[in-house]
């Protein structure tokens, strides 16, 4: 296929990191700007929703002024303006809607409404597989708000094989770090604490018996709350309960995925969003499936303006546009 060029000005204020990026031709970062607000939700165990859009509002501005000049780029350089549409915070999407529609606007480029689970998606596209991407494609979209298995058989084209009926698979780790007295977010740091603990110290529920695609990880929540309750909470052995309960996620994850990618017949299975940070889902995705298994650099699996800037690209180049008039769509859907 040939190249289709595009310069794209991303914005993406979903959740708790204000970001915005400048990618050409949707593989080609030239600045990727992420502001996290870990630091400020971190006393309330959790995002707090109010607090992150006033966050947004404070940075949105220079975020976006960092990356076109790291970029060295000016708004008159770029083809369109890009931004997170949904799913997401309302109040937190609704800061870099409004700045993209401005900027849109007042310069007279094209807008660009995208969805956050497809920018996941496209984070694959950032890496230098990029040209070895050959469709179909498995992708599991593993983050704090989604558990997806999508089967994409070309731009744009989505089949959802299955999802969390319940928790997603980062609100399972966030829960189960607070439990376990761990510093929010709890993904990184059970990742961090189960590498001194043993994976089989305790059996916990893998909720995989069904031969559908679909996930549950409320039931190993509890679970694992049920068994913080047998130990005085002096000596709660944490790194034993992190290794275990990340176990169990990793499995339920891995099962599901390779069913899916022998049912399907796909070319290689896809990680994206901020759980295939996790390095036993690496590692264990690699030794199980037999097919290429590409993960994002560790960077690019948590939220940022660059994997938005890439899904934009597809849909610029085959002629998608967004009224400038558009609005936030916390519960957006893919498919
Ligand atoms: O994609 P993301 O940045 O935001 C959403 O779209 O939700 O994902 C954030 C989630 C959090 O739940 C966080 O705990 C989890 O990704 N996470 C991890 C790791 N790094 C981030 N979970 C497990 N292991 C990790 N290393
Ligand atoms: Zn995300």
């Amino acid at each position: 296929m040939t190249k289709q060029f595009s310069r794209i000005l991303a914005i993406e204020t979903s959740c708790d990191e204000t970001s915005a990026a400048v990618i050409e031709n949707g593989t080609t970062i030239l600045s990727n700007i992420v502001a996290s607000q870990i630091d400020l939700h971190a006393q309330y165990g959790g995002v707090f929703p109010e607090v992150a859009s006033r966050r947004h509002i404070e940075v949105i501005y220079p975020v976006v002024a960092q990356a076109l000049e790291e970029a060295h780029m000016g708004l008159d350089d770029l083809d369109c303006i890009a931004v997170t549409q949904g799913p997401g915070l309302v109040g937190s999407l609704l800061v870099g809607v409004n700045m993209a529609k401005g900027l849109a606007l007042g310069r007279g480029k094209p807008l660009l409404g995208v969805n956050h689970i497809e920018g996941h998606i496209y984070s694959l596209w950032l890496t230098d597989a990029a040209d070895e991407i050959e469709f179909p494609i498995l992708t599991l979209v593993v983050s704090g708000g989604h558990t997806e298995l999508y089967l994409m058989t070309g731009h744009g084209r989505y089949q959802h094989l299955g999802g969390t009926l319940d928790d997603a698979a980062g609100e399972a780790f966030d829960k189960v770090g607070r439990l376990l007295g761990l510093p929010y977010p709890g993904g990184p740091a059970i990742d961090k604490a189960a590498q001194n603990g043993s994976p089989t110290a305790f059996k916990f529920p893998r909720a995989v018996m069904d031969d559908g695609f679909n996930f549950s990880f409320s039931g190993l929540k509890t679970a694992v709350m049920r068994q913080t309750k047998k130990f005085n909470p002096d000596r709660l052995p944490v790194n034993d309960l992190a290794a275990s309960f990340q176990a169990a996620v990793v499995d339920a994850l891995v099962t599901k995925t390779e069913r899916a990618a022998q049912a399907y017949g796909v070319t290689a299975v896809h990680l994206a969003g901020g759980v295939s940070a996790n390095s036993a889902l690496r590692r264990e995705m690699n030794e199980r499936v037999d097919l290429p298994v590409r993960v994002p650099p560790l960077a690019l699996c948590t939220d940022n303006a660059a994997m938005i800037g890439a899904a934009a690209h597809w849909h610029f180049v085959n002629g998608r546009r967004s009224n400038l008039d558009i609005d936030v769509i916390p519960s957006m859907e893919l498919v």
